[in-house]
């Protein structure tokens, strides 16, 4: 539905199609009106400022904040870059966690082996020849699988972690691929630039929702400095490209009591200032994201 929405802000709607309404009261849905014409004439900080204006009165508005991620996070959305990477690496194995309608699975290359977890799978899009999809959740595949066996004795070159968004699952997530990956491989976390407090919390309060996934950034930069970790400012929230990986590292298992103690108590408010330099944002320019991606 988010998505959707999103792709509407990026379109022309059909002349004949009634619009829904932006808001239920009125006067937030006047609001809305105006930053939807700011923003179409390239005014953002205006479109910025009345979508503000509109979450302080109806702080629930999901096209309140898709019209601020849009303003603030111009250029192509997260799944235009995930397109463009599957392109460019052309990966010969690929793991998803977290593929809802197939969306992004969908993106794999015909000649790479794909592999998607997902407890509740809703596939719609045409997967390749060379795709599975395991229904069942992240840490039961990894209890029950030996996912080098499940590729074929090849290891993970291109992974993406959009499962449930909470920092402890996405922590195992990241320790599950790691060990089974290359030393060139990527692993792509999604949801790890937060808009605001209300939608970076660990509990779902409205529609639009990045959970606390972003405090994997902060966490991986704290406990594993040898990595590389970048996060594009993609829209709607971020996805960050970890490279330099270690499949021989054990600080993280080691360590995972300690470190989901020190991390899943920690607010929004701890990075909310320097949100930019502490996630690490990078441009969400391909020149730039392409160049993260060459080979070590
Ligand atoms: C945001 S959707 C994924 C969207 C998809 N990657 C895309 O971009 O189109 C999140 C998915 O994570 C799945 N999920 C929830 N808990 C999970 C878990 N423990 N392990 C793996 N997937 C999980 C949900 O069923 C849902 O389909």
């Amino acid at each position: 539905m988010l998505l959707r929405l999103l792709g509407n802000l990026l379109r022309r709607a059909p002349a004949t199609r009634k619009p829904p309404p932006l808001a239920a009261d009125p006067g937030v849905a006047a609001l809305l009106q105006r930053a939807k014409t700011c923003y179409a004439a390239g005014e953002m900080s205006e479109a910025i400022a009345l979508c503000q204006q509109a979450l302080a009165q109806e702080p629930g508005n999901a096209y309140a904040r898709l019209t601020l991620v849009r303003a603030r996070m111009p250029g192509e959305i997260y799944r235009q870059v995930l397109r463009r990477i599957h392109e460019h690496v052309r990966p010969r194995t690929y793991v998803e966690i977290g593929v809802d309608k197939g969306d992004t699975i969908a993106m794999a290359c015909p000649e790479t082996l794909a592999l998607g977890i997902d407890p509740a799978p809703k596939i719609e899009r045409p997967l390749t020849a060379r795709t599975r999809i395991f229904a069942e959740t992240s840490d039961d595949f990894f209890a029950r699988h030996d996912l080098g066996m499940e590729l074929g004795g090849l290891p993970v070159e291109l992974a993406f972690i959009d499962g449930l968004h909470r920092f402890e699952f996405a922590l195992r997530d990241f320790i599950n691929l790691e060990r089974h990956c290359s030393r060139h491989a990527t692993i792509l976390v999604h949801d790890c630039y937060p808009l605001d407090a209300a939608t970076a919390m660990r509990e779902r309060m409205y529609d639009f929702w990045s959970g606390d996934v972003w405090k994997l950034v902060v966490c991986l930069k704290k406990y594993r400095p040898d990595l590389s970790i970048h996060t594009i400012g993609c829209a709607p929230t971020g996805l960050a490209v970890i490279r330099n990986l270690d499949p021989a590292s054990a600080l993280l298992p080691e360590r995972l009591r300690e470190i989901c103690d020190e991390f899943i108590p920690m607010p929004f408010a701890a990075i909310e200032s320097r949100k930019a330099e502490l996630l690490n944002l990078f441009p969400n320019e391909w020149s730039k994201v392409r160049a993260l991606l060459s080979p070590a």
